[in-house]
């Protein structure tokens, strides 16, 4: 029996997280803290919105009298700590968000769940999702594993890595119960279209440019996004106290060849003539820094905890176009707005 503040549960991850604790687990409450950024959105939860298990508040991780409050009332005992701002190109141009965000947020809900639980540590879990890009990038051979010497390249990238250096010392220092796992890539339902896959399969649906940064040869190791949920819910519940564990697809594309299958499973599904949706491909000004490479070594995941991803590549990426393409009254909502002034600014040259 848990109560969990699960935070950032309205964005993409934290939503498909959301929805399996509340479905799998109906003796938990889960109370989703979330400040609703661009990047959360109610609409990812319309589903699970009244179950009974769950509740939603609007709210900010760096506001630390919220969350003494909060601890206060519900009695968490668990924090499933989801939020962050997420996106790599965002963090170039506004880096002190993601600082604030990432590194004080993370910081303020560890303090807040210090405070609650005053040394009190039995059947208590702080669980921080993070990422492999905080191992910085390989070169064509190798893989990142848990021993990995961190060295972040980007300001999300180091915020991150922040964050987790920061939960690590609160382990070390006050013996707060807490747990770390490193994923590659996602990709699924509910992804925002700033991110490579949702951005080019909107793009290809409106006829718009694909645009690629560099040469197209940066490899990611593509994860879909009911695998890394599924982790979680391992380590979470199996995973030693104190550790940390990678979890990856074992999928590695060069962005070019991934942006090719897309192209070509599309005009499959769009009744479009072969090739066409490829003829969109426009190489773009590179990002700066750009990480050339990341991939996951999650042997200890499977070792010790027994996961693997269920998916392969080609069926997740189906599924995820098909929902797209089911959902195009949740990418018309999302795209309205602030979206088309962001992409206008990112993508002008
Ligand atoms: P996302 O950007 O889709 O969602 C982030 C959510 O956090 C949003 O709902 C947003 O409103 C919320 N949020 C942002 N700032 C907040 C604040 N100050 N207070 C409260 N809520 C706030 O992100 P995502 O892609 O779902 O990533 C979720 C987590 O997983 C992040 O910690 C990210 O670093 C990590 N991660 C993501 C990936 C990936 O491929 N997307 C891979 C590995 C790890
Ligand atoms: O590795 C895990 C990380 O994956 C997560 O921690 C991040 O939150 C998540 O955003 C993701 O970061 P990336 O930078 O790898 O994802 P993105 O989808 O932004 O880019 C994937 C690759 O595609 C990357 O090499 C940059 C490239 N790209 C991206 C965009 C948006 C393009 O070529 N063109 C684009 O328009």
């Amino acid at each position: 029996m848990h109560t969990i503040l699960l935070t950032g549960g309205a964005g993409f991850i934290g939503s498909h997280l959301t929805r399996l604790f509340v479905r799998k687990y109906a003796n938990y409450k889960i109370v989703n803290l979330d400040k609703l950024t661009y990047a959360g959105n109610l609409e990812n939860l319309r589903d699970i919105e009244n179950e009974p298990n769950y509740q939603f508040i609007k709210g900010d991780i760096t506001d630390l009298e919220l969350l003494r409050k909060l601890f206060a009332e519900y009695k968490f005992t668990a924090v499933l700590h989801c939020a962050a701002e997420s996106h790599v190109d965002r963090s170039i141009t506004d880096p002190l968000a993601f600082i604030n965000t990432n590194v004080l947020g993370t910081a303020s809900l560890l303090q807040a769940a210090k405070e609650a639980w005053s040394g009190e540590f039995e059947n208590k879990i702080f669980y921080h999702i993070s990422t492999d890009e905080v191992y910085g990038s390989l070169g064509e051979t190798g893989f990142f594993t848990e021993e990995t010497a961190y060295d972040p390249r980007s300001p999300y990238s180091a915020s991150k890595a922040s964050s987790d250096h920061i939960v690590r010392a609160f382990y070390h220092t006050y013996k707060m119960p807490v747990k770390i796992s490193n994923c590659s890539n996602n990709y699924g339902p509910y992804h925002f279209p700033e991110k490579l896959i949702p951005l080019c399969i909107h793009n290809i649906i409106n006829n718009k440019p694909l645009p690629i940064y560099g040469k197209g040869e940066n490899v990611r190791d593509w994860l879909y996004v009911e695998d890394h949920v599924k982790a979680i819910d391992v380590v979470f519940h199996n995973g030693k106290i104190g550790e940390t564990y990678n979890i990856g697809g074992h999928n590695e594309w060069t962005n070019i060849s991934l942006v090719k299958e897309l192209c070509r499973q599309m005009d499959g599904k769009l009744g479009r003539e072969k090739g066409s949706s490829e003829k969109l491909i426009t190489y773009v000004t590179d990002r700066a820094g750009h990480d050339l490479r990341y991939a996951i070594d999650a042997t200890k995941l499977k070792d010790e905890l027994g996961w693997t991803p269920s998916l392969q590549f080609e069926e997740g990426i189906s599924k995820t176009i098909d929902w797209y393409l089911a959902n195009a009254e949740w990418l018309k909502h999302v795209t309205s707005g602030d979206y088309q002034k962001y992409y206008n600014s990112q993508y002008r040259s």
